[in-house]
């Protein structure tokens, strides 16, 4: 029997740099799908800036149960999933791997900023499996950067060709709306007494209907007609198939914070954003998302969801087939069938056991101990998902401890944080006793810290290390070969693969021009034997 539940799903993240304005659309978005009732603009957002899920510091201020890493909600006939990438201060290697999980994003910029570092990082993330993104440019009603100006930027630093959607009249005090290329609409934006906007949809003939001067004013009506003239003329033309592929994104322009645009994004964006498609398995296996066999990567290990127990969840992407409450899976890595006996789903108010799920799914897993990223559960016997890779960390540092005693203490938390993917370890041949700690995000140095402290007894520092980029070697047996030929630092992961350090992309270009024989790859598959 082919399951036919999946078309159903979308399941999507959000990317963007801190203040664009996430939070503040996934509120918004959230009211549209019916799964929080809270009205109006979010008024502090000061709980945000500790060291939490944005999602759960939504939920204080809110006082409802928004539990991290993944929601649910449905619009429109739809099962939605969204997938919490942690920014802010928790950004970290599984803002990174929670992308791996998604079929399309969205991307948010500030239209004051244009694209900034950590949209930059997460676009590229996108880009290494061809995630489909649709761009929504916010904060409108403020005064914002060019609009053409704003396009060039995202093609030219993100390498990815636009089509606006919509197309903003004015900016900041002068916004009136934007004009829906697509179906020929224009969108008055109206500030109402509160600071919320009033959608009131004008629907035009054409471009060239004379009903824009008295609509705009003459000028903005004038200035509208040339801008769609030139984007028209000279603009990139819409194809489904090149956006599937992540090479072009259409562009929608809105005020997340007034509610100005969210709606018809939304309705864009459930026919934008692709059902749940094919992943390949090892072996060439191509698995479909209606197969009867079910599948399933583990994307996310998360320790001490309820501070009372000390349990872990184990977030599971389902890739095919059905899911079902106490079934029982080969696990891969461990070459055993498990039973999976508690599972959850996360509804926006919340945690709610799961006894179906479908491809496109997520659902957390209680993990007594059996889960580690990138592992994969199927049945009709193994399988392997090579879905979630490692990726280059951003910041090293040489872990020393304080205490000499611990030592113990110290390679059982190394170790299983480690395994919690909260760090990568290397070690440096000669050094062994001294490892070498990479993270994607700073912050992740100060978690370590405390985590060995206050869970494995062990008082450390670290002696940040000058470099940026991790890239694993192929075709160099040692490290004793990468620093004969001026690599700057040469390593070994926990797999005892070669990996080379550089301080910047300047020293990492010249060891690859340098080497023509080896390939450099920026992220390694998460061994996992059979
Ligand atoms: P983030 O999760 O991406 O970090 O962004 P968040 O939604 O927290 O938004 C960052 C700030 O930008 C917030 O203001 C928010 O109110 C504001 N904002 C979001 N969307 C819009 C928009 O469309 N227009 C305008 N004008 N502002 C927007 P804040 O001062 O940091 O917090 P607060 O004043 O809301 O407490």
């Amino acid at each position: 029997m082919t399951h036919t539940e999946f078309q159903r799903r979308r399941t999507f993240a959000i990317i963007s740099h801190p203040d664009a304005g996430k939070t503040t659309l996934t509120e918004k978005l959230l009211l549209y799908g019916g799964a929080i009732h809270a009205a109006g603009a979010v008024k502090s957002r000061k709980a945000k800036r500790s060291a939490v899920s944005d999602w759960m510091a939504l939920e204080k201020q809110r006082g409802i149960s928004v539990t991290t890493s993944v929601l649910q909600f449905e619009y429109d006939d739809v099962r939605w999933n969204l997938l919490d990438t942690p920014g802010h201060n928790d950004f970290s290697e599984d803002t990174y791997r929670t992308l791996m999980a998604a079929d399309c994003a969205i991307m948010i910029l500030d239209a004051a900023r244009g694209v900034e570092p950590q949209t930059r990082k997460l676009f590229h993330v996108c880009r290494l499996r061809n995630t489909p993104v649709v761009t929504f440019i916010n904060k409108m009603d403020r005064p914002a950067r060019d609009a053409f100006a704003l396009m060039s930027e995202v093609e030219e630093v993100l390498g990815v060709s636009t089509v606006p959607f919509t197309w903003p009249i004015g900016s900041g005090d002068l916004f009136q709306g934007v004009y829906d290329r697509m179906n020929e609409v224009v969108n008055r934006f109206e500030r109402s007494a509160e600071g919320q906007a009033k959608r009131a949809q004008v629907r035009v003939a054409g471009i060239d209907d004379a009903e824009l001067e008295t609509l705009l004013g003459e000028e903005a009506a004038q200035t509208l007609r040339d801008e769609v003239e030139l984007l028209d003329g000279a603009g990139e033309k819409w194809d489904t198939a090149r956006f599937l592929d992540g090479e072009i994104t259409p562009v929608f322009f809105g005020s997340a914070l007034t509610n100005f645009g969210v709606e018809p994004f939304l309705h864009s964006f459930k026919d934008l954003c692709p059902p749940p498609g094919e992943r390949t398995a090892s072996g060439a296996i191509t698995v479909r998302p209606g197969d009867d066999r079910f599948s399933a990567f583990v994307f996310k290990v998360q320790a001490n969801m309820d501070p009372a127990h000390r349990d872990r969840i184990a977030f599971a992407r389902i890739c095919s087939g059905k899911f079902e409450g106490g079934m029982r899976v080969h696990h891969y890595r461990l070459g055993k069938t498990v039973r999976l006996n508690r599972a959850e789903q996360f509804f926006a108010q919340e945690r709610e056991s799961v006894m179906e799920a479908y491809a496109g799914d997520i659902v957390g897993l209680y993990d007594p101990g059996l889960f580690r990223i990138g592992d994969t559960l199927s049945t009709d016997g193994p399988m392997s998902f090579d879905a979630v890779p490692r990726f280059s960390p951003e910041h090293f540092g040489r872990l020393q401890l304080l205490d000499p005693l611990k030592r113990k203490q110290l390679q059982k938390g190394i170790l299983e944080l480690s395994e919690e993917g909260t760090v990568q370890l290397f070690t440096e041949p000669g050094r062994e006793k001294d490892p070498v700690c990479g993270v994607v995000g700073r912050l992740q140095f100060d978690v370590l810290t405390f985590r060995l402290e206050h869970e494995y007894g062990a008082k450390v520092t670290f002696d940040l290390l000058p470099y940026q980029h991790a890239r694993w070697v192929d075709g160099a047996a040692s490290c004793e070969e990468l620093r004969a030929r001026r690599i700057p630092m040469a390593v070994l992961d926990r797999d005892n693969r070669v990996v080379a350090l550089f301080r910047d992309e300047w020293e990492l270009g010249r060891a690859q021009r340098d080497n023509e024989s080896w390939t450099f790859h920026e992220t390694a598959p998460i061994v996992a034997a059979a």
